[in-house]
């Protein structure tokens, strides 16, 4: 799919921009803190009305202003179907922040019906976190990537967080009640309806994650191959978070009885700490390059190329379980590789219908199907670039930006 148009209003350090866009490269250059980061980020919100880069809403809206909106119409290839209209309002009041989100016009109200519709892959500097962070940025990955492309693993992370929650809340309960001595009465068959429904859920989360790994490993591989052009193979281990697989990467299997099998082992654990120790909430990845553990040996260069080959491959295996070939977004990815890694690279992001990256100036980029120079919240096309025809605006009021 390709992003057509897009619109921002009082999005981040934008009062009003327009542009419409071409298929192919597309390249973003400018000084430091011009706002092409955030222009990338507002594709990102579109895509999972999240932005990957901040958690309150607030922030998205400029500074000074009490209302944000973003607009974007998404054409996809050729037979799959009519083209998109995707709009999403901010709006402060009192000390919330009320959202809105319409697919063709009309509003909507779940998640779920608006994951998918824009499909992206994007890399921001900070994902570097994904190989060097904690557990929870991987599994916060997994859960993003798996939600995007499959509805109902959307909805079993829902449910499976909501049982968590109250086997803990039961488990503290009943620490609680035997401190007290008063008596848990049938909370005992309470926990195990709750101990069904987190194996239950769980295990469908585990399983979706091990096939997501299966799936993206010859594609991880290929690509680092490529980009690297070294032989070392690249690969992540999948974990499970279950006391009874503790330590040993998945080798293929159910999770149902390991699930049921780690809650009966952890169990005086579980009742003495009021937590549950096992569980896709405690799954981790380890990202290796050969035998060697990438986190903990690998130099800043090579844990940069695993995470870059991680994005590209994620995104053929989007296009790969989806039919579509997703957009893929490369935010400051270019600096800081050499020369042949970034003619790679952006061969690698050529490869797509559509592809953004960013850079502080176009040097690389002399073969992009635009360029845009951004300064200080105004993007213009770039003088000399090959499309210099194509379409942007940026007038204070353009009407249909109005609220
Ligand atoms: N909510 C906001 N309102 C107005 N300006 C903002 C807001 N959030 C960030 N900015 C400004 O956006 C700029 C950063 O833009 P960014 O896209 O990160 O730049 P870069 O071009 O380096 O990627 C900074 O100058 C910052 O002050
Ligand atoms: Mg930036």
């Amino acid at each position: 799919m390709i992003v057509k148009s897009l619109r921002l209003s009082n999005f981040r350090n934008y009062p009003a921009q327009e542009l419409h866009l071409p298929p192919g490269l597309i390249a973003f250059t400018g000084d430091n803190g011009q706002g092409k980061t955030n222009l990338l980020e507002a594709i990102c919100v579109l895509a999972t009305t999240k932005s990957p880069l901040v958690e309150r809403d607030r922030e998205l809206i400029r500074w000074h202003e009490r209302a944000a909106r973003l607009y974007a119409e998404i054409e996809l290839s050729a037979g799959r179907g009519d083209a998109r209209r995707l709009e999403y309002n901010w709006r402060v009041e009192g000390n919330s922040i009320a959202r809105e989100m319409k697919i063709g016009g009309v509003p909507q109200s779940a998640v779920a019906d608006w994951l998918g519709q824009l499909q992206v892959v994007a890399f921001f500097p900070h994902d570097l976190e994904l190989l060097s962070g904690e557990p929870e940025e991987r599994r916060r990955f997994l859960n993003l990537e798996l939600g995007k492309t499959q509805p109902a693993y959307f909805a079993d992370v829902a449910r499976y967080r909501r049982a968590l929650q109250q086997r803990n809340a039961l488990l503290r309960h009943l620490i609680d009640s035997r401190i007290q001595k008063t008596a848990p009465g049938d909370e005992k068959g309470t926990l195990g309806e709750w101990n069904r429904q987190v194996a239950g859920y769980g295990s469908r989360i585990l399983a979706a994650r091990a096939r997501f790994f299966s799936e993206l490993t010859p594609i991880l591989t290929q690509i680092h191959a490529k980009l690297s052009g070294q032989d070392e193979p690249f690969s992540i281990d999948y974990l499970p978070g279950l006391s009874i697989l503790k330590g040993t990467v998945y080798e293929g299997g159910g999770f149902s009885a390991p699930f049921h099998a780690s809650l009966e082992r952890d169990h005086a654990d579980d009742m003495r700490r009021g937590i549950t120790s096992s569980g896709p909430h405690r799954d981790d990845m380890v990202f290796k390059l050969g035998a060697m553990d990438l986190r903990r040996y690998g130099s800043q260069g090579q844990q940069r190329l695993a995470v870059l080959s991680l994005k590209v491959a994620l995104a053929h295996w989007v296009e790969q379980s989806t039919g579509e070939p997703p957009i893929l977004l490369l935010d400051d990815a270019l600096s800081e590789l050499d020369a042949t890694r970034r003619a790679l690279l952006l061969e690698e992001a050529r490869s797509f219908p559509q592809s953004v990256v960013t850079a502080t100036d176009a040097t690389f980029l002399n073969d992009a199907a635009a360029i845009y120079s951004v300064a200080a919240g105004r993007i213009v096309p770039q003088e000399n670039a090959p499309n210099s025809e194509i379409g942007v605006g940026n007038s204070q009021k353009t009407p249909e930006l109005a609220f």
